[in-house]
């Protein structure tokens, strides 16, 4: 079992939602803290509230450049990295085409740009990251999990073609990375997952269709939404037990997966 006590998490997306609840989180139980975000007045608000144990430093996840920066900076300010949490996420829900209900004729569809963003940030972003921050872990000798999120989107929802392509995506990261890993000796040291949350009270929800959020919650045997809490729990203890890699760990109340066909 791993301890979470003088580790050393880098969060993406740390500014706000599951990110900033998992930091923390983290902090409380003795971790430190590396947040990036592109939302600077947010992170500077975030590391006003935690504190000392944490830094932060301005990362937009498309970026390559950005991303170099903060695996570097986790080196340079804590020396070592042991959880790398992607968290940076978006949303543009939309249907992929909209035929009218009379006409029978598409009136709209989703944009190149609408498709594009998501992917940049949700999919191309998370390579980024884990890409930069692993490649320090491995040199640095660290020991430690990647956890990636993905989402029950990956499974397919209805106006969410973008947002779920890039989440099914992102949920077959963990088979990958752990067996490039095992054939190059490091899977013993460095694991990853993913958590795949169901729907979790954070700002990201204001962006859907408040009428479809709420007849989705009606299917929530739970009654509610997911506290980022929660999900920060769940990090937190695949962080510790060294047993689980390599696969994803579903977290939505007992929601029924998928959009019905
Ligand atoms: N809230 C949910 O219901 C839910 C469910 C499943 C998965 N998720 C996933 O959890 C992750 C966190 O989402 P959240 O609910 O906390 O949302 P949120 O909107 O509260 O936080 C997302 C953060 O990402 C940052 N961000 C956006 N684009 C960025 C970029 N290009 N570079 C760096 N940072 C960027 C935002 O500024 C924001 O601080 C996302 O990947 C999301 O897809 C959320």
């Amino acid at each position: 079992m791993l301890e979470i006590k003088d580790a050393v998490a880098v969060v993406t997306g740390g500014a706000s939602g599951i990110g900033l609840a998992f930091a923390k989180y983290w902090v409380k139980r003795g971790g430190r803290v590396l947040l990036g975000d592109v939302s600077v007045p947010a992170l500077e608000a975030a590391k006003a509230s935690i504190g000392d144990a944490a830094e932060i430093v301005a990362c937009d996840v498309t970026c390559e450049a950005d991303n170099q920066r903060l695996a570097q900076t986790a080196i340079d300010a804590f020396g070592k990295i042991n959880l790398v949490a992607p968290f940076a996420g978006i949303i543009k829900d939309g249907l992929m085409l909209a035929p009218d209900r009379e006409t029978g004729k598409v009136v709209s569809k989703m944009s190149l740009d609408q498709f594009r963003a998501v992917v940049d940030v949700n999919l191309t972003g998370v390579f980024l990251t884990v890409r930069e921050c692993a490649e320090q872990m491995i040199n640095n000798g660290d020991r430690g999990l990647i956890c990636l999120v993905s989402s029950t989107g990956s499974l397919g929802t209805a106006g969410q073609i973008n947002y779920s392509s890039t989440k099914a995506a992102v949920s077959v990261m963990p088979k990958v990375i752990t067996a490039e890993f095992f054939r190059r000796g490091v899977a013993d040291r460095i694991r990853c997952v993913a958590v795949a949350p169901g729907y979790v009270a954070t700002p990201i929800l204001e962006g859907m269709n408040q009428k479809a959020l709420a007849r989705i919650l009606e299917n929530v045997p739970i009654g509610r939404l997911i506290e980022p809490d929660e999900i920060a729990s769940l990090v937190c203890e695949l962080y510790r037990n060294e047993a689980l890699t390599g696969d994803v760990y579903f977290i939505h109340g007992g929601l029924r997966l998928g959009s019905k066909g």
